[in-house]
């Protein structure tokens, strides 16, 4: 494990290579009504490497409030930043875009559609055919183990069952770019570990760029290549934290010393900010 802090670190990538995803100087605000202003980001710097054939998986832990899921919203373009930029690929963000994919916080089926016309939903409107949109809906039904629920409509399903049919329907589309704001939260322990393999299989075989919000961090240090540690709002990278290459991520991993060890260091930079407050300190 290797731990350092920005900006240096935060490039995490070989010179005259593009990266796949960099945030620069990322800095974004809300504000209401009445004219007040909520800063959520303040100069975020981050990048995370191409890495053809293997994907990479980044994981943002932080405090409730301190501005995850208003950085998720930059990268998929539903939000624009006050300064600062998104690249994907070197090429700036202006708005969505199907090579990105975001499975949301709160839970967001079509009500009227059911399971498997969600699933389909971004397929039909690339115009694939009906027989290849079956086909890659079976399929994902049944990783996320709907299969028996394909033609139930959302108001049929639990909070988790409709979370998978969000994960599913993001999957679908095979984006480049996958946005997944704390995707498993609410989701038995059993079908989290199995959420959590679906994953890395798809990081496997796509190649793609996952970043990852969760508040476990046991979940982090399973899934993650690279952990950042946020702030408390308004949200800057306090740690980058490379995560070892597991040889297995089999669930047995978890009781391991060496994933113990990574765990509790994360664990450490957490408290460290709770107690201590937004102070980038070496552990
Ligand atoms: N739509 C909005 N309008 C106004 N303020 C907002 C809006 N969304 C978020 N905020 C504010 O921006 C800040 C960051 O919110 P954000 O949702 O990014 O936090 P978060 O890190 O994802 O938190 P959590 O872990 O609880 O999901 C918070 O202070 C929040 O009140
Ligand atoms: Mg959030």
């Amino acid at each position: 494990m290797s731990e350092s802090a920005p900006p240096a670190a935060a490039q995490g990538m070989s010179a005259g290579t593009t990266p796949k995803l960099e945030l620069r100087h990322l800095s974004m605000s809300y504000t209401d009504r009445q004219g007040r202003t909520v800063q959520a980001v303040d100069d975020v710097n981050l990048t995370l490497a191409n890495k053809p054939g293997v994907g990479e998986l980044a994981v943002f832990l932080g405090p409730s409030g301190c501005g995850k899921s208003t950085i998720l919203k930059a990268v998929a373009g539903l939000m624009t930043p006050d300064f600062g930029e998104v690249l994907i690929d070197g090429q700036p963000v202006e708005g969505t875009g199907r090579d990105r994919g975001m499975v949301f916080q709160s839970y967001t089926s079509f009500a009227w559609r059911t399971v498997r016309r969600n699933v389909e939903y971004g397929l039909e409107l690339q115009g694939l055919a009906a027989e290849e949109r079956r086909a890659r809906s079976t399929k994902l039904i049944e990783q996320v183990g709907l299969k028996d629920f394909a033609d139930s409509l959302p108001k049929q399903l639990s909070g988790g069952m409709k979370q998978r049919v969000a994960i599913a329907r993001t999957l679908a589309n095979q984006p480049r770019v996958i946005l997944m704001d704390e995707p498993f939260g609410a989701l038995d322990p059993q079908t989290r570990w199995g959420m959590q393999s679906l994953i890395l299989d798809v990081l496997r075989t796509q190649d793609n760029s996952v970043l990852f919000v969760t508040h476990d961090v046991a979940e982090a240090v399973y899934l993650a290549d690279v952990i950042f540690v946020l702030s408390h709002r308004p949200a800057k990278v306090l740690h980058r934290i490379e995560v070892p290459f597991f040889e297995s991520r089999e669930p047995g991993l978890k009781q391991s010393a060496e994933f113990k060890r990574v765990e509790a260091h994360v664990l450490e930079m957490l408290h460290t900010l709770q107690v201590h407050g937004n102070v980038r300190v070496g552990l």
